[in-house]
């Protein structure tokens, strides 16, 4: 039996760190989660990008969303009526362990935040519709993917939602959620399990998208919950680690100064940093700007000191959901931890085969404008906050050990797990 060590490092999460589940409800949300009936042209369900193959991620830097086939690397632009228009922007982010109550910012930007029960940092005119039977930011959030036209809803006159998504009707009994809630609540199986999850006993109570929402966050809270690590056995006192990751340990909390970001019981300090990621794909902007700048956080903030920062990732189960950062410019940590140790020169050796980005039909975009273009590089450059530091090619591979002590397998056969079949009968990832 050792100590945990030094006292900077974090407690090992309890019970205590986690919002409560309804198990009836988690199970249901395991359906959703995996049911391409949620998407316009009911060819994409949310586990397509978040995989528990692939660490909740998707295996690639920037998928193919709406209108392809096939899952992780294997997904492919299909040509036809319904052919992707471009890339998903950003990679596809992992999804552990945010049922835990200190993440109350969502995504790359933060650009969904809660705080209390008013869902902020999101430019909406439905605020006060969307402030409404949300159990928290986790299930606000299922209310966005399915809006997108490239991720989830398809685009133009392919289908009802999307039609309804274009014109902007999104709530009110002709809105893209009612839409999509009334499709749910005609399958008799959903029809039962809702009147269960909810205890829906009056016969006048509809089931909402809330309902939904609810019912997916729950099951991602439960189901990517991961506090039995290695490093947490460690914290804990049960267990030892072997000499090469306790090394990395030291080295991350001390000297190497990465929980200065990555703090915490979930290595983050749910904060915004600027560390000069390779930037490739369609960008984050509107589509008449025609760029393919992603400015991150200054986007959402509209301040200028807030150019190119991007959430600090948590760190568990890094090892399984590479590759690597907003674009998944690294396809490797150390790879990813040589970036954090000279960005600048990470920045501008960057080889662009890295980058995995499926064939795109015969569009075939130039993925590499930004890296290309002087300015945008110079802009990227100045904007780093990151401290260039040296290690020794020992104490590299040691962190690397660290990251691997966050490796909580109990996802990969799952607590729920992924089910054989969905209500909708439509095929299962
Ligand atoms: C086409 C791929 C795709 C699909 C389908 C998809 N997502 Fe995502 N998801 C993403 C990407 C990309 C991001 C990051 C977007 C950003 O930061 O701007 C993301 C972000 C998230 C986040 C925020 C995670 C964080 O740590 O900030 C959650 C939660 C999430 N998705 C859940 C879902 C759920 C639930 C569904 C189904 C209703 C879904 N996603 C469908 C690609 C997808
Ligand atoms: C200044 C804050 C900061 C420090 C210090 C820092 N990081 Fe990071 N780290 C980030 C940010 C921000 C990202 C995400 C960048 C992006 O998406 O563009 C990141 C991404 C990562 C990732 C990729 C995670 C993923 O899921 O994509 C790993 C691994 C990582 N950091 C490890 C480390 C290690 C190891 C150290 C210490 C050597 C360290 N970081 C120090 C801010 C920091």
């Amino acid at each position: 039996m050792t100590s945990a060590g030094p006292t900077n490092y974090p407690d090992a999460p309890t019970n205590a760190d986690y919002k409560k589940v309804s198990p009836i409800q988690a199970k249901l949300g395991q359906l959703l989660f995996f049911d391409p009936i949620l998407s316009g042209n009911k060819n994409i369900a949310c586990a397509t990008c978040h995989h528990p193959k692939f660490g909740t991620s998707d295996g690639v830097s920037l998928t193919i969303g709406e209108g392809g086939k096939g899952l992780g690397p294997d997904r492919r632009y299909v040509f036809g009526d319904n052919a992707p228009e471009q890339r998903i922007g950003r990679h596809a982010p992992n999804l552990f362990n945010l049922g835990a109550s200190e993440f109350r910012t969502l995504f790359h930007d933060g650009r969904l935040e809660i705080e209390g029960t008013r869902v902020s940092g999101f430019r909406t005119p439905l605020e006060d519709d969307m402030v409404n039977n949300f159990d928290g930011v986790l299930s606000a959030q299922a209310m966005f993917p399915v809006l997108s036209g490239d991720e989830m809803a398809g685009h133009y006159s392919e289908n009802e939602i999307a039609k309804t998504v274009r014109i902007g009707i999104l709530t009110g009994p002709n809105g893209a959620w009612k839409k999509l809630t009334n499709r749910i609540a005609k399958i008799p199986e959903y029809r039962d399990l809702f009147r269960q999850a909810y205890n829906i006993t009056a016969p006048n109570r509809p089931i909402v998208f809330t309902d939904i929402a609810n019912a997916i966050s729950d099951f991602v809270a439960t189901e990517f919950r991961s506090d039995s690590s290695p490093w947490d056995h460690f914290l804990r006192g049960k267990i030892t680690l072997p000499d090469a990751a306790m090394r990395g340990a030291e080295l991350f909390y001390g000297k190497a100064k990465c929980a200065s970001c990555h703090s915490g019981k979930f290595q983050t300090d749910h904060n915004f940093h600027a560390i000069s990621m390779p930037q490739f794909g369609p960008g984050r902007n509107a589509r008449f700007e025609g760029h393919q700048r992603d400015i991150g956080r200054q986007r959402v903030t509209g301040k200028e000191e807030d150019a190119y920062k991007f959430k600090t990732p948590s760190l568990r189960n890094v090892a399984l959901s590479a590759p690597y950062g907003h674009t998944g410019a690294y396809p490797t940590l150390t790879g990813i931890v040589r970036h954090h140790l000279d960005p600048s020169r990470s920045f501008t050796a960057y080889d662009f085969n890295l980058a995995s980005l499926p064939i795109f039909g015969e569009k075939n975009p130039d993925d590499f404008q930004i890296m290309k273009n002087e300015r945008d590089r110079a802009e990227i450059l100045a904007a780093n906050t990151l401290e260039k530091q040296t290690l020794t090619e020992i104490e590299i591979n040691d962190l690397v050990k660290f990251l691997h002590s966050l490796t909580d397998k109990t996802f990969i056969n799952g607590r729920l797990g992924i089910p054989i079949t969905v209500p909708s009968g439509l095929p299962v990832d």
